[in-house]
């Protein structure tokens, strides 16, 4: 981690985390308007070769129309100085939808017509979905070629971004196809937040509590107070956030550890709710929400979180516009969506080979542990804990 800093002809300050992983170390560069420094920092780093750049539709609107975009096509703000020439943008619909096989395909097929050589760098401008489907295109056209990562949502800044997991889904579930490719780059510019919808913000800000309570009470106690896209410590508590991960994802890149399950806290219920809700109802953040409160629920009784503890958490998640309980109608919806939730917990894909749910657990805010059995009428209760709104 390094302090922000300014040079003489004054580009504007960033934050860098460093992620050690030997030959596939990398660095996340964190700061507002930092996308015009982003021609220096790839030829510092010889990521120079031709470039293709993959966005969404939303995301690359806003490229042409904001002004703080600085623009009049993704490609042109991408690699302004880039010696080896532009391939054209590749646009796809915003939205999971698009984080699918086929658009896999339509990747290769647009690179391999184009002739981009193994020295090509992909971009990746947009957030996590956009950054899984390039990253993963990345990683298997030639057998793997760079990327650099250009995340624009607080969700793609904080998690998706940074540790190397990309992928696409199936219909038989999320995720289930993907590969281990590190980006050569991150660079996360705080002003793209400035056009992200609120409710994407509030969101990425359920990761970034989560960050707090499974390892750092100092940066939970300051977001429980609420944050916001234009405050002044914004880039550190990013920087807090990636640094995190970037220390779990050194000492288990490749997740065969178990190490990396401590940055699942709050997905077990989190996942079940996205399932049972048909991915509509929540966005991810929003389940993972609910999900970290159940789990506070499910840490206070197995000993280890005190009373109060468990009611901050519900108030943080108040503080930053998180749902923090399931708001159904009456008591029948209530019963039917407890029902669907314990069925997909039945089926979540991180169940051990014995069947068993293993939870990550609060010992307090700050400290997590992994790999934890839980009763099901444990379970139970926490969900319905979940439909009690806190007071
Ligand atoms: N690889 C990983 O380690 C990892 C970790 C967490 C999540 N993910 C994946 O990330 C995806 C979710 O990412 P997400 O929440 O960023 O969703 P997303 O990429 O769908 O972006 C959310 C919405 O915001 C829009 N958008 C993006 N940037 C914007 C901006 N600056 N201004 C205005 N609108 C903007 C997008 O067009 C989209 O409609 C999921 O597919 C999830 O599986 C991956
Ligand atoms: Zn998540």
């Amino acid at each position: 981690m390094t302090k922000p800093s300014a040079s003489k002809q004054s580009p504007p300050p960033h934050r860098t985390v460093r992620v050690d992983l030997g030959p596939r170390s990398y660095d996340v560069l964190i700061g507002r308007g930092i996308l015009e420094t982003l021609g220096d920092e790839l030829q510092q780093r010889q990521l120079t070769g031709r470039a293709v750049v993959v966005t969404d539709s939303a995301v690359s609107s806003l490229a042409m129309t904001n002004a703080f975009w600085k623009t009049d096509a993704p490609s042109k703000i991408l690699v302004p100085r880039l010696h080896g020439g532009i391939a054209n943008d590749r646009i796809v619909p915003p939205g999971e939808e698009s984080k699918n096989l086929l658009q896999v395909h339509e990747l290769l097929k647009t690179w391999a017509r184009q002739q981009i050589p193994r020295t090509g760098v992909v971009f990746a401008l947009g957030g996590g979905v956009i950054g899984d489907l390039a990253g993963f295109a990345a990683a298997i056209y030639l057998r793997g070629i760079p990327v650099v990562q250009i995340p624009t949502t607080l969700l793609a800044m904080v998690d998706s971004s940074v540790g190397g997991k990309t992928g696409v889904n199936l219909p038989e579930g999320k995720n289930l196809v993907g590969s281990f490719h590190q980006p050569s780059l991150v660079l996360a510019d705080l002003d793209t937040l400035k056009t992200l919808p609120a409710q994407e913000f509030a969101a990425g800000m359920a990761e970034v509590i989560k960050y707090g309570v499974i390892a750092d009470r100092a940066l939970f106690d300051r977001v429980a107070k609420g944050v916001k896209p234009d405050d002044d410590d914004l880039g550190e508590i990013i920087e807090k956030c990636v640094a995190i991960k970037a220390r779990i994802v050194e000492q288990d890149e490749f997740e065969r550890k178990g190490l990396r399950a401590i940055l699942n806290f709050g997905h077990t219920i989190g996942h079940a709710i996205e399932k049972a809700t048909g991915y509509k109802k929540y966005l991810h953040g929003e389940a993972v929400a609910l999900g970290m409160r159940a789990a506070a629920w499910l840490s206070h009784w197995d000993g280890m979180l005190p009373l109060e503890d468990v009611q901050s958490l519900g108030k943080a998640l108040i503080a930053n516009n998180l749902p923090d309980h399931l708001d159904e109608p009456d008591d029948s919806n209530a019963i039917i969506l407890t029902h669907a939730i314990l069925n997909a917990l039945g089926n979540d894909k991180k169940v051990a080979e014995d069947g068993k749910n293993r939870w990550v657990l609060l010992k307090s805010l700050g400290e997590a542990e992994t790999d934890i059995q839980i009763e099901l009428r444990d379970v139970e209760a926490a969900l319905n804990k979940l439909l009690v709104p806190v007071r």
